[in-house]
């Protein structure tokens, strides 16, 4: 139980006095009383200050810090400071500095910027963080470690190509292994030693926008990078826990960040933490459908909102602010789809460099007669309200929505049959047509327990790594239905074709054998052309981007193709496969489409909506002890009217209790405790 460890909806987020003098701290811990804030993410950056030469640590700073903060009733999740290495350790030692793509080695700057593979970064970052770990185990008001930031990008120094080495012999142990698994032969790749290979980048396999000539090098090398950027955080993991056994550590991830395989990485995180900076163009389900990716990385379990910001970036190209109500409306759906704190980046606007113009509780005006203050204080008062009702409670599902890192890389990576595929958007697809209707979704690993769910959709399941394909015709055997569509089921996890037809291992289950994959120009469409009426759906549907051109083996043909020379094709299929079914979408259809089919697919369940509700309104369902809440989020501007029907309720913010038809105010919400 992680409210064990934080056992209130903590409030605040990242805090940087070192930036600024004692009586502007002084102040800030009057503003935070204020406004209710009790967490601050301290030493995020300070490793310069921490460490001032190799042999030099000073905490001094960093105790009082810790101490004044707690003094004022701020508990503290803590930073290990290694996200941005110190300038003296990249002019002595410049093996930290990485090596872009295009072979330049960087010089000092920026953040984010050492070599995983670096044997001095490594060598430190453990060390501070067991520095770290022993000065403060004791200390009451360190209730998270907070490893490094936002892991991420990638290197190509030698230290990185020897490390890729290592890691190839691990994984495919002898030359011709590696040889087969890549398919060598083409292009007279053949190795015939280890020294030989070098990391995939712009100087060997890759050319623009990241495709690449030899997939099953470059899929090997996004795994080793994300896997020696792991090992650097398990570094200081290790460190830490080795002095505070229980204590309670996380990194913060960015939501579908495609470098990183964070399946891979949660299971070495003790609660997951992510920062969510939607745009004020993202679609209200692409921020939901993260929170759910972050809530599914650990099976489940709520997550930290470590940073959003209070009311807008710096680093997009326009930085909109957050209008009046959206700060507070998109923190309750952080917390509706499985946050456990609100935090903020940051606490105090910096008066220097890039991030001076990112948003902050405490504005340049420096009090908190600010519109952004009131809107942060009003929200932390209603948390205060709140108080642990919330913690620990669950979602449950029954549609799961599959997501792959492997299957990401490699179906981007892939040279045809066209550029404009994109996985994420493909499954954002999907998912919407489910947060449309407030069909509660998880999103789910391949790893997942399937038959917790009646319905598992894979968008786009191009690679199928071993195990899966029986994984998820057992699924489907045992009466889950199964949904997949184009593109699918086409190389193993080495990125090598299933030879025999298309999808593959995929074949049996959805009883169809694709032939041929058109790809259409992005203005071009083709028509999907219902047979009978399937539920709400009849008659012509667009489609586009791929095409599948396919045969039925046994599936049941529900549409097929209106136009070009494959009219008349198969383009939608059911197959009964056990006492499941499984389904085959085989182009890229319309919302409408999506929505009327996966409508007819619930239906068949018996899932139903958690509530019907005018669009733009979000409803989704927590629960804990057999007792359920209804967060309810009206992302519109204007006033809604909801229908609760025969709902009694109470609605926790407001403490009154409702029921039949109720209104809600524009970006307004309401978390409803079911009667
Ligand atoms: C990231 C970082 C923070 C800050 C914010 C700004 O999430 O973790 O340090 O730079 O972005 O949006
Ligand atoms: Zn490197």
């Amino acid at each position: 139980m992680i409210s064990s460890k934080l056992p209130k909806m903590f409030y605040g987020g990242d805090y940087n006095p070192e930036q600024y003098d004692h009586a502007t701290h002084v102040e800030d811990l009057r503003m935070f009383k204020l406004a209710g804030i009790d967490m601050a993410t301290i030493n995020v950056f300070a490793w310069a200050l921490n460490q001032p030469d190799e042999d030099t640590y000073n905490f001094e700073r960093l105790d009082q810090l810790i101490d004044s903060l707690y003094d004022s009733g701020v508990y503290i999740c803590l930073g290990t400071s290694t996200a941005a290495h110190p300038a003296w350790m990249a002019t002595k030692y410049p093996d930290v500095l990485r090596v872009d793509t295009n072979g330049q080695k960087r010089k000092f700057g920026g953040r984010h910027n050492s070599c995983p593979n670096s044997p001095t970064y490594r060598k430190y970052s453990e060390r501070m963080a067991l520095k770290l770990a022993e000065r403060y185990k004791d200390h009451p008001a360190i209730l998270v470690w907070h490893v490094s930031n936002e892991y991420g990008g990638d290197c190509y120094c030698d230290n990185c190509a020897a490390g890729f080495r290592v890691w190839l012999k691990e994984q495919y142990g002898t030359m011709d292994n590696l040889n087969r698994a890549w398919n060598t032969n083409f292009w007279g790749h053949t190795f015939y030693d280890w020294e030989e290979i070098v990391p995939a980048s712009n100087l060997s396999e890759h050319w623009g926008n990241n495709s690449s000539t030899f997939q099953g090098i470059s899929l090997d090398y996004a795994r080793f990078n994300s896997d020696g950027m792991l090992d650097c955080y398990r570094l200081e993991y290790d460190a830490i826990k080795s002095v505070i056994p229980e204590s309670l550590i996380t990194t913060n991830m960015m939501g579908f960040y495609k470098p990183l395989d964070y399946f891979k990485w949660a299971k070495y995180m003790d609660i997951i933490s992510w920062d969510s900076y939607p745009g004020l163009d993202t679609p209200i389900s692409f921020t939901a459908m993260a929170h759910d990716l972050m809530r599914g990385l650990k099976g489940g379990q709520p997550f930290m909102l470590m940073e959003q910001t209070p009311s807008q970036q710096n680093w997009q190209a326009y930085n909109s602010l957050k209008r009046p109500g959206v700060m507070r409306l998109w923190s309750y759906q952080a917390i509706a789809h499985g946050a456990d704190t609100v935090l903020f980046f940051q606490m105090r606007r910096s008066a220097g460099a890039c991030e001076k113009y990112h948003g902050a509780v405490i504005e340049h005006v420096g009090h908190e007669n600010t519109r952004v203050f009131r809107e942060v204080a009003e929200l932390g008062r209603e948390l205060q309200l709140l108080g642990d009702t919330t913690l620990d409670t669950v979602t449950e599902s029954k549609v799961g929505i599959l997501f792959d890192w492997d299957n990401w890389w490699a179906a981007e990576k892939s040279s045809g049959p066209t550029i404009a595929l994109n996985y994420v958007d493909q499954v954002h697809k999907y998912y919407a047509a489910l947060f449309r209707r407030n069909i509660s979704t998880d999103i789910i690993s391949i790893d997942s327990d399937f038959s917790k769910y009646d319905i598992v959709i894979a968008p786009v399941l191009y690679m199928v790594k071993t195990g899966v394909a029986k994984k998820l015709e057992d699924f489907v055997q045992a009466g889950g239905t199964f949904l997949t569509t184009f593109f699918s089921g086409i190389v193993n996890e080495t990125d090598m074709v299933t030879l025999g037809g298309y999808p593959g291992e995929l074949r049996k289950m959805l009883g169809i054998w694709v032939e041929e994959v058109d790809a259409l120009y992005p203005d071009k469409y083709n028509k999907i052309v219902m047979k009978n009426t399937l539920g709400d759906l009849q008659g012509e549907y667009n489609c586009g981007l791929l095409c599948d051109l396919l045969h039925s083996e046994g599936a049941e043909v529900l549409a097929e193709y209106g136009e070009d020379f494959y009219q008349g094709m198969p383009v939608l299929t059911r197959n009964k496969f056990g006492k499941g079914e499984a389904w085959y979408v085989a182009s890229d259809p319309d919302d409408k489409f999506i929505d009327g089919l996966l409508k007819s697919i619930c239906d068949a369940k018996g899932i139903e909506p958690l509530l019907e509700t005018p669009t733009g309104v979000e409803v989704s369902r927590r629960s804990k002890d057999g007792q359920d809440f209804l967060f309810i989020m009206n992302h519109n501007a204007t006033e809604q009217a909801v229908e609760l029907g025969q709902l009694q309720v109470r609605d926790l913010l407001t403490e009154t209790d409702l029921t039949g038809s109720v209104q809600i105010a524009g970006q307004g919400v309401q978390i409803l405790k079911m009667k």
